[in-house]
């Protein structure tokens, strides 16, 4: 709170570097006003269309320059969806790397365009809400997600390697140890895998308290301390700040990891053009996160800071007309909902009513009578009720938590669909609430051709608490009684001859079973977090003006069992310091699901749309042949800039005469020039010099990795009576082949999988591309498979490995099991 936003760097006066002011993310600009509330990612995943994940994407990081914002902390893809109740999953786009990796690029690359740095977070494991942080959960340490090599490559780590290699320009370190070690002072994954194998050119940041140790942290690759303070919140006594200055001027922190990182901020900051001032004029945001008021204080944080400035200016940053991001908004909303079911073909709606229905009303001289109802079909006490989204009430757009921001506005669905329907054909009556008086006054029910209603499931970040639900749900149940008020409403309507259509928002995965079978609910829409534009998207795919073409970014089970034991959120410590073990390995969501052969209700991919697609045509031309291993890690001439290394005098780390300090204020200065040099003891080891990892040697690691073995193309043709798009799926199997190396047989359970070379998921997604066809057209979708996409970790090599025995099956089609075609290579 030393600054406007969130984060802020103070600024390096003597060489003119200004502070950099740092805010969530990742949909929209938080605590600001004048700015889009944006879907969220699950529901940008469930498009799978990356032109809107691009737009999506450079629409907010206009915003945040228009703000006055150097760095965006989004987009976010940990966690993964490990858990499928984990209370942030929402934040990121669904629960599979390639998927996640894809979305995570185009968003990067779209905040970029503009000029502002992303964030991609959070690295690593951070899957489950329970036990994230210290001293948060009554406990003094975080968890421990302990992942196996192998899984952290192949499922975690996948979609940050893809952040990296679109130039992202800034990694948070996240809140939870992984593998025993916290995540902001694991050398291993910060100065190895980050920096080294990924080839990670930018600043690594601590999330917010997640550094937990100073110089333990310096010395593993952490480059940014945020928000500064130290182990507990806002007592200014920073890791780092003066004790920083103090550990280089002793020789504890070499003055070359000082210096590294500050070239990694300062040259994320010219690469991004920063610099540029009539893009960037200097004055930091324009807007305050700390109060709504015009005035505020500039250094909120501070008890010093007593002088009121203007603070908040108000500036609308949404564009107008043609530009207006609300045109993106409603588009990522509409292409994200997923149709579940639709017998009978009774969407799309007609705006008379269900038109067979419609017509015979009409001839009758009768309106065509729509019940809606549901508190999530409403306004509720307006979308900013309360702190952060911090409660479900009204129509759910978004999560709670960092990740969620002030609406600017909520079209809600009843508002829309009031708007929508034609009154003088139809009789539109509404409950916005889970219990309509249904005893009292069973009509509402009874006399309705359809009936529409609204369910929810929430969940958010572990700091807020709603409804008993602290960041991670309880259960994949809907909230609030709407199963009830489901079952209900689909036995009961039209006397139990009416239809109903349930619409669902959510933040992940709900369990259907109640009420899946009842013979009235023709009808399943997964709207998922939709933003401001939450009744318009739905409208227009109710109506058909938009042939809905989302498809699920996670599986959707029949209970939580389903998932496997791995995909149990941890809600009460095992030990003082929580584990998580990984130990179902590579083998979350549809990998469970397939390699355990369970009929999940609903499969990842999957969604139906008003018309049919058909598949012809795959070719799969090789272009490369297979090697076993990517050749060696290029050489480059590029070296990192040098600087004198001598430490410099203490008294130049004085505080300068005359300064006025702020109590709580994180500064580097010293108060005394008396510097102790110690001796201190680094551990056994840390002098060896180690060798670069071969997986690496390019952003995203090693480049071959990126070089494109087999191309893949198939003919898909909208053989059904309406335009529409389809979201084209390929996924890849591995050959059944010996390891390379002898497996080993640790005795520690969690490795199994990681050793066990021969074992692979059933398939992997490895390529999607979303195509737009008229009736009666044919297009020809392109993908190219990458060595990468062809490989797998080996722990014994510390290398990708492509098995060259044996072929790959590729599998087109239209989900996970809606296979169509099929090459090999
Ligand atoms: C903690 C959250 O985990 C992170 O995602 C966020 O960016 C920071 N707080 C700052 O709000």
């Amino acid at each position: 709170m030393m600054g406007l936003s969130v984060g802020n760097t103070g600024p390096a006066i003597n060489v003119g570097f200004p502070g950099l002011a740092l805010q969530d993310g990742p949909l929209g600009i938080r605590s600001s006003d004048h700015a889009t509330a944006f879907p969220a990612g699950i529901t940008v995943g469930a498009t799978w269309n990356k032109e809107l994940m691009y737009q999506r994407g450079k629409a907010h990081g206009l915003e945040a320059r228009l703000k006055g914002v150097n760095v965006l902390l989004g987009p976010c893809v940990g966690p993964l969806g490990r858990m499928p109740a984990g209370g942030r999953n929402w934040e990121g786009f669904g629960a599979d790397p390639y998927l996640q990796g894809v979305a995570a690029a185009e968003t990067i690359k779209g905040i970029q365009s503009e000029g502002i740095m992303a964030t991609i977070k959070h690295y690593i494991g951070n899957e489950q809400e329970h036990y994230r942080q210290a001293h948060e959960w009554a406990l003094p340490n975080a968890l421990s997600s302990n992942i196996g090599d192998r899984t952290l490559h192949e499922l975690y780590l996948w979609p940050f390697a893809d952040a990296v290699r679109a130039g992202v320009a800034s990694v948070m370190c996240s809140y939870q140890m992984t593998n025993n070690s916290y995540s902001c002072g694991n050398s291993k994954l910060l100065n190895g895998i980050l920096k080294d194998e990924l080839g990670f050119q930018g600043f690594v940041q601590s999330d917010w308290l997640a550094q937990r140790s100073g110089v333990g942290t310096a010395l593993a690759g952490l480059d940014m301390s945020m928000p500064g303070d130290g182990l507990f919140w806002q007592d200014g006594q920073s890791l780092w700040g003066p004790e920083l200055t103090r550990s280089v001027l002793n020789g504890t922190v070499p003055l070359s990891r000082l210096n590294d990182m500050v070239t990694r901020i300062v040259a994320a900051w010219y690469q991004l053009g920063q610099d540029n001032e009539t893009l960037f004029d200097r004055k930091g945001p324009n807007f305050s996160s700390w109060t709504n008021d015009e005035m505020g204080h500039i250094y909120n944080g501070s008890p010093d800071d007593t002088e009121l400035v203007v603070v908040n200016h108000y500036i609308d940053v949404q564009g107008t007309g043609e530009e207006a991001h609300s045109i993106i908004a409603r588009k990522v909303a509409a292409e994200g909902i997923i149709l579940l079911k639709n017998e009978d073909n009774i969407l799309p709606l007609s705006r008379d009513g269900w038109p067979s229905f419609a017509k015979a009303a009409d001839q009758l001289g009768m309106k065509y009578r729509v019940g809606i109802f549901g508190e999530d079909a409403g306004e509720g006490k307006g979308p900013n009720f309360c702190v952060d989204r911090g409660c479900n009430q009204g129509t759910l757009g978004s999560g709670w938590g960092s990740g969620a921001v002030e609406f600017p506005y909520l079209i809600s669905p009843l508002a829309a669909l009031k708007k929508a329907f034609n009154p003088d054909k139809v009789y539109v009556t509404d409950f916005p609430t889970n219990a309509p008086p249904f005893g009292t006054e069973p009509a509402i029910l009874k006399d309705q051709d359809m009936c529409l209603v609204f369910a929810n499931a929430d969940s958010g970040e572990g700091f807020l608490t709603v409804n008993s639900i602290r960041g991670d749900r309880n259960d994949l149940n809907l909230q609030k009684g709407t199963d009830q008020l489901i079952t209900e409403v689909a036995t009961r309507c039209g006397d139990g001859n009416g239809k109903t259509v349930v619409v669902i928002h959510s933040v992940g995965p709900v369990i259907l079973e109640n009420w899946f079978n009842i013979t009235g609910v023709k009808a399943i829409i997964l709207a998922n977090l939709p933003g401001q534009e939450s009744g318009n998207a739905l409208v227009d795919v109710l109506f058909g003006d938009v042939n809905p073409s989302g498809k699920l970014p996670y599986t959707i089970g029949k209970s939580l069992d389903d998932y496997g034991e791995g995909a149990k959120i941890l809600y009460y410590p095992n030990t003082p310091i929580p584990q998580q073990n990984f130990s179902e390995g590579l083998y979350i969501d549809y990998r469970f699901f397939d390699k355990y052969g369970i009929e999940p209700r609903y499969e990842f991919g999957y969604g139906l749309s008003y018309t049919t697609f058909e598949y012809s045509l795959m070719s799969t031309i090789p272009v490369k042949s297979k090697s076993l291993l990517p050749p060696a890690r290029p050489e480059t001439d590029l070296s990192p800039p040098k600087y004198s290394e001598e430490i410099p005098n203490p008294s130049t780390a004085l505080l300068p005469s005359g300064f006025r300090k702020l109590k709580k204020f994180i500064y580097p200065y010293l108060d005394s020039s008396d510097i102790k040099k110690g001796n201190f003891q680094y551990p056994d080891g840390y002098g060896t010099v180690q060798s670069p990892s071969q997986a690496g040697g390019g952003e995203g690691g090693n480049p071959s990795l990126y070089d494109i073995h087999v191309n893949v193309s198939a003919d898909v043709t909208n053989i059904g009576p309406v335009a529409g798009a389809e979201v084209v799926q390929l996924y890849v199997s591995y050959p059944r082949s010996p390891p390379i190396q002898p497996a080993i047989l640790p005795q520690v359970e969690a490795w199994k999988f990681d050793t066990d070379m021969t074992d692979f998921p059933v398939q992997v997604l490895r390529g999607f591309e979303k195509v737009f066809l008229e009736k009666g057209e044919t297009k020809k979708v392109k993908f190219s498979l990458t060595r990468r996409d062809l490989s797998y970790w080996d722990v014994m090599q510390q290398n990708w490995v492509m098995p060259t025995s044996g072929s790959y099956t590729i599998r087109v089609g239209s989900s996970s099991r809606d296979w169509r075609l099929k090459g090999e290579y």
